[in-house]
């Protein structure tokens, strides 16, 4: 090949670029293929995937028995709309409110729209239920929360890349500290109108923040005091990331509405839910919230495909073992580190801290270099990497993975 030549790799990225709107920063390696824990590139190279499509591949890359679930059932019957019933949506339903004990869930696509449809089913609670004043209904949410990006959700994000020049913003959000519990019951003694508590389990995308023991619990039971609903936003920390089925498991709290997304279908399909028990979901009627392609049916036998793998393969206790192992490995190595601080997470949720400031580079460049020694991993804010790989990673696997990790970190000494 000349020099002049372009690779596989150059020539899909300037399609990107040139074709594609600028709304995401990747980094710089284009994939054609998936399996298990594994990812390839168009030039052949293999990689381990670290950051799981933010969690979304939970089950690994083109599981069989859920390509072999989609597959079927896209042979059968693809979309019929909620105009009519399919034979597959009251299945899944019934499932995975088994699977997650709740009495009732409302099928979405996407992380952000099941949000959208938590946040307007707690609304209408609050009016129809608690008897708050028309319009006069507030959600708390967290300072640095992420839990996507349309209209109504960058309204109360404090991130102004995601923010800034989207304006106006929906009104009707009271921010917090995360993790701060006496700001909690601050909010909810001193206002009337507060109508629900939307939290992060861990914030995710923030960095990886786990909050401190107890705070769960302890703030479903000032919202329970106060006839407040618990929104729990498991779309990144549900379906066996964090070592349970859901993050809120670690502390048995039971949301009173639970958000799920990308893990629910294992990467293959967008699929994402919202769960809750009668008294709550009966506020919603035929009209007030729908989506074309929301309950689908090869929606519905992905999500079942997807939740059975989770069960069948001990995912959530795979992730809380190689978890342990994981912090621990990378703990001894930080001891005489100066280029990382700290390591942080829960179940195959982790975060490494990089020792530069949030502005600098170097949390990408050893990410560059990651992808060069074959493993890829993204920093989540600055100088923060988050490391989230499949969750049939085997023990061998991932210490394979914690000295490519090592090996690149000693580099940036
Ligand atoms: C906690 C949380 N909520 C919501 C979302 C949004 O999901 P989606 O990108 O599918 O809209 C994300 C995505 O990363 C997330 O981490």
């Amino acid at each position: 090949m000349s020099v002049l030549e372009q690779t596989a790799s150059e020539k899909a990225i300037e399609l990107e670029n040139k074709y594609g709107a600028h709304n995401y920063h990747p980094l710089p390696v284009v994939l054609s293929k998936g399996e298990g824990v594994y990812v390839w590139d168009v030039e052949g190279k293999k990689y381990y995937d670290f950051l799981s499509a933010y969690s979304a591949v939970n089950q690994g890359h083109c599981h069989p028995v859920i390509v072999g679930a989609m597959n079927e059932q896209a042979k059968t019957l693809t979309l019929t709309s909620r105009a009519f019933h399919n034979d597959m949506l009251g299945k899944y339903e019934k499932f995975a409110c088994e699977f997650f004990n709740f009495d009732k869930l409302l099928p979405m696509n996407t992380g952000a729209e099941a949000v959208e449809t938590a946040l307007k089913i707690c609304r209408k609670w609050a009016y129809e239920k608690k008897g708050i004043d028309e319009n006069e209904a507030e959600i708390i949410v967290c300072a640095n929360n992420f839990h996507g990006r349309t209209t109504t959700i960058i309204s109360f994000s404090n991130d102004e890349v995601a923010r800034k020049n989207f304006g106006p913003y929906t009104k009707g959000f009271i921010k917090i500290e995360y993790d701060n519990l006496e700001a909690l019951e601050a909010e909810l003694k001193n206002n009337k109108n507060i109508a629900g508590f939307l939290v992060e389990p861990i914030q995710g995308e923030a960095g990886v923040y786990v909050p401190s023991e107890g705070y769960l619990s302890k703030a479903k039971a000032l919202c329970e005091k106060h006839n407040v609903l618990f929104i729990a936003d498991e779309v990144q920390t549900g379906i066996a990331r964090t070592g349970k089925i859901l993050a809120v498991d670690h502390e048995n709290v039971k949301p009173d509405i639970l958000i799920l997304g990308k893990a629910l279908s294992g990467g293959a399909y967008p699929v994402s839910a919202v769960l809750a028990n009668d008294e709550i979901m009966e506020v919603i009627r035929p009209g007030n919230h729908g989506s074309t392609f929301g309950g689908n049916p090869v929606a519905a036998a992905v999500a079942m495909a997807a939740l059975n793998v989770v069960k069948d393969e001990n995912l959530a206790e795979n992730a809380e073992k190689l978890g342990k192992i994981f912090r621990d490995e990378l703990n001894k190595f930080i001891e005489t580190s100066n280029v990382a601080t700290l390591v942080r997470g829960k179940g195959l949720l982790n975060a490494v801290v990089i020792n530069d400031s949030e502005d600098s580079d170097t949390a990408w460049n050893i990410c560059l270099k990651l992808r060069d020694n074959g493993l890829l991993a993204k920093p989540t804010h600055g100088n923060i990497i988050r490391f989230a790989p499949p969750l049939v990673m085997n023990e061998e696997q991932l210490m394979d993975c914690v000295s490519i990790i090592i090996k690149t970190l000693k580099d940036f000494e």
